[in-house]
């Protein structure tokens, strides 16, 4: 056999015909989607994944007549049947399109290689037919990409707002990750994952927000002056924050300050504690049959406050899942309130403290039980009250077992 002569093809617009509806079709499809295509699909029966693709799709339901190669530019057949896809090649030869063969990569005019993205690159590798070894290939690669800086990214003069998940490191993104590797400078909240730190390459300026020299009003201004300051100098600035940025995490005031001094933003989202850190703890925030709406709220603000926002009077009415982030002081005004507005005190609760790190203790008990558990509990810490507290109960042990 002669060598590949590698290609990478601008499908946008450009019709592709996929012959069979099934697992090999099952993955091509979405990969020829995003690279815009217009995919004709041919196949009396399809996968329930394309089924749910058809409104992008051209889908004929019968098996392939020869006008489906009309103003075809790429073929790929995913059939069983070597002799139909031997006659849909032998159509393609004719008619000089292309034609990738699930069934037969030798005779086949086209190969796909096992590719890995990166951003704006996308590595595409083939091992002389052994599609075994490429993937082999390819995931080194990808490995190697997503763990070294990326000299290629080019970033600089923005800022990127990445949310670092609820504290286990490795609950960041991926993009949010790969980002973190390019970062010139790096803007931190007390609570990112510390660990993820570690990583970063030693000329990166990192900014601990919690020394800033201002008290608490001015701080934020602060931030926003140094995130705007360091993306006008040219630098890509990330800026690293718990969970998700948009979680109690202020990061809709940062983009605003970047956009009112026209500095390129972009947000990266994050695992929330909220959802995360019960989940981790064996606590779903909803639960078939037992909770149907989570509700999140901050308790840094007392119940009766007169700047508070929440409506608690319709929270105690509600039957599914609070989840209350920074309520540790306020907690016995908030169980008092929830109580007094109907919500049952024998309603299942729980405390998370520091979860999905290895600190972490979980506190189980009732929704009046609740300030007695927190004595002696540390923030960060999740609130979780409904029944979803201990709807998984006999089965926590396992789900720790299969962490560990
Ligand atoms: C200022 S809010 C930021 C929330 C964050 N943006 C998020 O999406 O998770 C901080 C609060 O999040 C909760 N929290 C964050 N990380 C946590 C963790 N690892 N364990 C328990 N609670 C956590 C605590 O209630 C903490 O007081």
């Amino acid at each position: 056999m002669s060598e590949l002569y590698p290609v990478a093809l601008r499908l946008d617009g450009r019709r592709v015909l996929v012959v069979g509806g099934g697992s090999v079709a099952t993955r091509r499809i979405p990969a020829l989607l995003s690279a815009g295509a217009r995919v004709r699909l041919v196949s009396p029966s399809v996968t329930g994944t394309l089924r749910g693709l058809a409104d992008r799709l051209e889908w004929r339901e019968r098996v392939f007549q020869p006008e489906d190669l009309e103003d075809v530019w790429l073929v790929q057949v995913a059939v069983d049947d070597p002799t139909a896809a031997q006659e849909i090649s032998r159509l393609c030869e004719q008619r000089r399109i292309f034609c990738i063969r699930a069934d037969d990569r030798h005779a086949a005019s086209a190969w796909t290689p096992a590719v890995t993205r990166h951003g704006p690159v996308t590595v595409a590798v083939l091992a002389g037919g052994d599609p075994k070894r490429a993937v082999a290939v390819r995931d080194q690669i990808s490995h190697v990409l997503s763990e070294t800086p990326t000299a290629f990214e080019k970033h600089g003069g923005t800022v990127a707002l990445v949310g670092g998940g609820p504290g286990d490191p490795e609950l960041i993104t991926v993009k949010g990750r790969r980002l973190l590797a390019a970062a010139d400078v790096v803007v931190m909240d007390r609570l990112v994952p510390g660990l993820l730190l570690d990583e970063l390459r030693p000329e990166v300026e990192l900014i601990d927000v919690a020394k800033l020299p201002y008290g608490q009003a001015a701080a934020q201004d602060e931030i926003n002056r140094v995130l705007v300051d360091r993306a006008r100098a040219g630098k890509f600035v990330v800026r690293l924050k718990g969970g998700d940025p948009f979680v109690f995490g202020r990061g809709g005031e940062e983009v605003l300050a970047c956009l009112e001094n026209d500095v390129p933003v972009l947000v990266v989202p994050g695992v929330t504690s909220a959802i995360g850190v019960p989940g981790v703890a064996g606590i779903p925030v909803t639960h078939r049959g037992v909770a149907h709406e989570f509700t999140v709220l901050s308790g840094h603000v007392a119940p009766d406050d007169p700047t508070s926002l929440v409506d608690w009077q319709a929270l105690a009415r509600m039957r599914g899942t609070l989840v209350i982030l920074m309520g540790l002081k306020q907690l016995p005004k908030i169980v008092e309130t929830l109580q007094r507005f109907g919500r049952d005190p024998g309603t299942p609760a729980a405390i998370v403290m520091e979860g999905t790190t290895r600190h972490e203790r979980v506190l189980k008990g009732t929704l009046e039980q609740l300030p007695s558990l927190a004595e002696g509990v540390k923030p960060p810490a999740v609130v979780v009250i409904g029944q979803v507290s201990e709807v998984l109960e006999h089965r926590s042990g396992a789900a720790d077992d299969a962490v560990a």
